[in-house]
């Protein structure tokens, strides 16, 4: 490693990332006594295609950490364009799930209703990813509805097709 590189600036880390847009997925699961929670990531990425899996990386210091490290099920719930503030919700409270339509997967698992994807996962693998954590889940259920446009997230702000 060379040690004169300069120190990346964090601010412009997360500025150029930003520069890739991405869909938006609220990640649900459920701890199997019936407390479900979910949080909002723009970091879903497919990975294989046999196996099926899929991935998205946890913040260590989110409140649903906890939740998640227990290797249980969980959903991909990859948000429509009228879905906005449902992103909004499970980016600040993580178990508000008052007045959504979901249908329940597993043990427990919320699935949102209205999304333009939905994937069934279990728990497959986890990974070291700095301060986050690399979680890989084996797509078990996948439904998808091409007719309902996503919403999309660029540079800090929302956005759809148009
Ligand atoms: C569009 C968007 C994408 C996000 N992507 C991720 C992500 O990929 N991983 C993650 O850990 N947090 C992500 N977050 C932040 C979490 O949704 C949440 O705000 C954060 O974990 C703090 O939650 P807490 O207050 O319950 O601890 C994202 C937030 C937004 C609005």
């Amino acid at each position: 490693m060379d040690t004169n590189e300069p120190a990346i600036d964090k601010t412009r880390f997360r500025e150029a990332c930003g520069h890739y847009a991405t869909g938006v997925a609220v990640v649900t699961t459920s701890n199997g006594n019936g407390s479900a929670v979910g949080v909002t990531v723009n970091s879903f990425t497919s990975v294989s295609l046999d196996p099926p899996l899929v991935q998205f990386s946890l913040d260590r210091k989110a409140s649903v950490f906890g939740t998640f490290e227990q290797s249980n099920p969980f959903v991909i719930n990859v948000l429509a364009r009228d879905q906005e503030a449902v992103s909004r919700r499970f980016s600040g409270k993580s178990d508000d799930f008052d007045g959504l339509d979901c249908e329940i997967w597993q043990k427990d698992c919320p699935m949102i209703q209205g999304c333009v994807a939905t994937l069934g996962c279990e728990p497959y693998a986890a990974y070291d990813g700095g301060d986050h954590l690399i979680i890989l889940g084996r797509v078990a259920y996948l439904d998808c509805q091409p007719e309902v446009d996503p919403l999309l997230f660029y540079r800090g702000s929302y956005g759809n097709f148009t």
